[in-house]
């Protein structure tokens, strides 16, 4: 067995980790520059007590909000404000994006120019510099940026992209992840970032670089989360049910930094370049037709993807175990419990955010296949991308 573990951050995980934060600022010293995201935070109690608790001991905070998911402008922007300002940390608050946002600014702050510049596919400028430490606090369970090395950036319109900086610099070196911040997460986005988690463990736990090291934790993971998905987004105020949901996106950003991800992502990446569709809704809702569309073919051959067909049926089976069902009958149980699921979580179709038949043939042509274990055809990545229009 031969395997490569990449660095994980201090973690905090468990309702009330949040009381952790003020001690762990304070190591990196009193001037921090916050970037969060929408009012979720604010409405908390513990936002309250965290501001009372900083302006008692004196520390200096600046804050900056993030509308949506971060754009290469915004990075910039925030970049050349604080460089040079002597910020000793940046904290994110927030989703996915707030914390990619966070990390980008941890390595720019210290080095001149764009984010562009260092963008896979875009720039070819190797980032050597120091980075400011940063500290990520999760309100909603998705991404699993929180422990990842990598940030997303992108530049819609007709020549957008949606890229990845992607350095050690990057990995949060805290990450605080406490369910309890992520109660006022509305249903839509508790679903769709919830499914992006769900998409992430099944895809690193398929990957052909999976390890028994990252199966061991990303299917543990992926254990509780249908069930667990269903009830957030039934019932957001359900703690044990956050709290599986936060865990399993925690340990997804593990699977995926050290596994790598499949097809839906290299869908999502395309997609995202072209339209301002939620990074979630697009895994939620191509996820049921890649893993059909993907076990048909491979069953075709058993032989050969015998390992992910085995791997299929096992999470198969997460759905509920029948009588008498044999690997081929689990691969389709979860085929159609994906479908259920991604219905259940009312996660939109692509044509409700403007995308038409037209854009097929573009999107399939750029579409990468990342470490999905089996090889599908142009005509078949567009029959995926037709079904979900
Ligand atoms: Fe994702």
């Amino acid at each position: 067995m031969n395997f490569k573990l990449l660095l994980t951050p201090e973690i905090y995980f468990g309702v009330g980790a949040v009381s952790h934060l003020p001690k762990v600022m304070q190591r990196f010293g009193t001037k921090s520059l916050w970037i969060t995201g929408g009012a979720s935070f604010d409405k908390l109690h513990q936002s309250r007590e965290l501001q009372s608790y900083m302006n008692t001991q004196g520390m200096d905070c600046s804050i900056e909000r993030l509308s949506g998911e971060p754009s290469t402008l915004f990075i910039d922007t925030i970049a050349d404000k604080y460089r040079g300002m002597g910020i000793d940390c940046i904290v994110s608050v927030g989703g996915g994006s707030v914390i990619d946002a966070g990390k980008t600014l941890s390595a720019l702050l210290g080095v001149e120019g764009s984010v562009e510049q260092y963008l896979e596919g875009i720039g070819n400028k190797e980032y050597v510099g120091r980075k400011t430490p940063m500290i990520a606090v999760t309100t909603c369970s998705g991404t699993g940026s929180e422990t990842t090395l990598n940030a997303v950036v992108s530049k819609v319109g007709a020549n957008g992209y949606k890229r990845s900086m992607r350095h050690l610099a990057l990995m949060p070196n805290v990450a605080i992840v406490d369910p309890a911040l992520t109660v006022t997460c509305p249903p839509s986005v508790t679903g769709n970032s919830g499914l992006d988690a769900f998409t992430q463990l099944l895809e690193s736990y398929l990957s052909p670089t999976a390890t028994s090291f990252t199966d061991s934790l990303v299917f543990d993971a992926l254990l509780g989360m249908p069930k667990a998905l269903k009830n957030a987004y039934a019932d957001g105020s359900s703690l044990p049910d956050r709290t599986t949901v936060a865990y399993g996106a925690m340990i997804s950003g593990l699977g995926l930094t050290n596994a790598g991800l499949g097809l839906v992502h290299g869908f999502a990446s395309v997609i995202g370049g072209f339209y301002h569709i939620p990074h979630g809704v697009i895994c939620g809702t191509l996820l049921p037709a890649i893993i059909n569309k993907s076990v048909h073919k491979m069953i075709k051959d058993r032989k050969r993807y015998h390992t992910a067909l085995n791997k299929m049926a096992k999470v198969g089976k997460l759905f509920g175990a029948q009588r008498g069902f044999g690997m081929v009958d689990y691969c389709l149980q979860l085929t159609n419990s994906l479908y259920d699921l991604a219905e259940t979580l009312n996660i939109p179709k692509l044509g409700s955010y403007g995308m038409g038949m037209e854009d097929v043939e573009k999107i399939v042509t750029q579409t990468g296949h990342k470490n999905h274990p089996v090889k599908l055809e142009l005509a078949e990545l567009s029959e995926i991308l037709s079904e979900r229009i």
